[in-house]
């Protein structure tokens, strides 16, 4: 059988950017903003992982926060996921439109379990047919002993509420809940019925967070993960009532008819929202998910710090070739690629960027941030937070259960793609971010460039030896 030449395939590690002449100043002269998908823009370009020891609510509400996106993951029952998404849709925008409302009559304990479980502050409560009735906020529940009684025994009611139009406009918002030193201004029309609410802490957010990542009504935006088989279609619907701006396909090997035709249902169902298709590593696989309607393409076949893949099936293409290959097809459609797995620095993710990639997903580097969902371990008083492969053993277990019900699980049956294990604790998410989009920014301005496409154009890369990759690590010093 007459074969191709055997290809050679280079990742991160096999490549430095050769420095050139550069205009660029200082760091702070470099914009790297840039596009998730045809439609939706950021301000850095950074996605979560959608693995469930890295993306739920709260680490995508970091990320939309500085700039970038968290994908929530999708091993979680439909209702729940869909619960995540509202909570971040939920956790700032310019006007609330449809705030959590009680009746008078339910009781201060449901009041309160609601509060925990959706982390609200307040409550408006109104009557059957709309009309603002009263506020009761977390401190009017606090002290109270008899859980029994009604909401409307210890609201603030209407008439001690300061309100305000529905067309009240974000300036004035701000004055009125300065004069009145308030958290909740609700906005009532002209029958008294309740249609929004504008709080404090909103306002104050988009001051601190002047490059969030929002929609057109000022929320943070979302993706949500959905897979291609079992309650996928049904799982998409539920998050995108919530508001989700993004549905990104979960799939480890996206080039395959199962997937296209997945994809293809996801399209025509929601015309309107993003879809990210992949993941696939070759430009092939690249072609055929935009010709079916893809707005973003996600690479990566094996290159993720849990991934056993290529172990276990001997496929996968090196991240770097892979970004490169895909990044020609999807350039000739306008398409922007995310770069998915094996980022382990800042210096990797300026390579990412710089073969065509328009943003990078992060599964390690942010697993061990405070916001990640995993467990907090402390051994040899070292701090570590677990982090898991979603093909390892026994989160692909989970996931089968989640996709084929079946009586009694064969757990020998499951061959594993990936491991479970646990990283450095590492702070906050902001902090995280803040050095890697530092590091790229120098990255950037190295290549001279100060916009990511100008990246893509100006980026050379030279092929390294193992001397060479020697040479780059820190060598003949002792560690302190
Ligand atoms: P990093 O290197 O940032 O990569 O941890 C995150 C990406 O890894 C992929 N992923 C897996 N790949 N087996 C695999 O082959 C797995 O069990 C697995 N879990 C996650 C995924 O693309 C993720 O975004």
């Amino acid at each position: 059988m007459a074969r191709e030449p055997i290809r050679v395939g280079l990742t991160f590690d096999d490549v430095l950017l050769v420095p050139r002449r550069s205009g660029v100043t200082t760091r702070s002269a470099v914009d790297t903003a840039t596009r998730l998908t045809r439609q939706i823009e950021m301000a850095i370009p950074v996605v979560s992982a959608n693995m469930d020891a890295v993306t739920e609510s709260e680490m995508a509400i970091a990320l939309a926060r500085a700039g970038g996106i968290g994908v929530i993951h999708r091993f979680l029952p439909i209702d729940r996921h869909a619960a995540e998404v509202r909570r971040v849709k939920r956790a700032e925008s310019v006007v609330i439109e449809r705030p959590y409302t009680f009746s008078p009559g339910q009781t201060i304990r449901e009041a309160i379990a609601f509060m925990e479980e959706h982390g609200a502050a307040g409550l408006l409560v109104v009557d059957a047919d709309g009309t603002l009735l009263g506020l009761v906020t977390a401190r009017d529940l606090l002290f109270e002993d008899d859980l029994d009684q009604p909401v409307s025994s210890v609201m603030t009611p209407r008439a001690r509420l300061v309100t305000a139009p529905p067309d009240v406009g974000i300036d004035e918002a701000r004055a009125v809940l300065h004069r009145h030193r308030l958290e909740k201004l609700p906005l009532i029309d002209g029958e008294g019925k309740l249609r929004g609410l504008i709080t404090s802490r909103d306002i104050q957010s988009r001051l601190k967070y002047p490059h969030a990542t929002k929609d057109a009504k000022g929320r943070l935006r979302t993706g949500a993960a959905v897979g291609i088989r079992g309650d996928y279609m049904e799982r998409a619907a539920a998050v995108v009532v919530e508001g989700a701006d993004v549905l990104v396909m979960d799939v480890a090997h996206a080039h395959t008819e199962a997937a296209i035709e997945a994809l293809v249902r996801l399209r025509q169902a929601f015309p309107d929202v993003s879809i990210v298709a992949g993941n696939v590593a070759t430009a092939e696989g690249t072609r055929d998910l935009i010709a079916r309607g893809a707005d973003a393409v996600k690479v990566g076949v094996g290159p993720g710090s849990t991934c056993t893949t290529r172990v276990v099936t001997g496929a996968g293409v090196p991240q770097l070739t892979a970004v490169l290959d895909c990044a020609q097809a999807a350039a000739d459609h306008g398409i922007p690629l995310i770069a998915d797995g094996g980022i382990r620095n800042s210096g990797d993710m300026t390579k990412a960027l710089a073969a065509g990639a328009s943003s990078v997903m992060l599964g390690n580097l942010l697993a061990g941030t405070q916001e990640s969902p995993g467990a907090l371990i402390v051994r040899n008083g070292r701090q570590y937070k677990t982090y898991r492969g979603m093909a390892s053993l026994w989160a692909a277990a989970r996931r089968r259960a989640l996709e084929t019900p079946v009586e009694e699980e064969d757990i020998s049956q499951i061959v594993a793609e990936g491991v479970e294990a646990m990283v450095p604790y590492r702070g906050k998410a902001a902090d995280v971010l803040a050095q890697l989009v530092g590091g790229l920014r120098s990255g950037m301005s190295y290549c001279g460039a100060r916009v990511i496409p100008e990246l893509w154009e100006k980026a050379e890369f030279m092929h390294i030896t193992v001397a060479g990759l020697r040479e780059s690590l820190p060598h003949d010093v002792e560690p302190t």
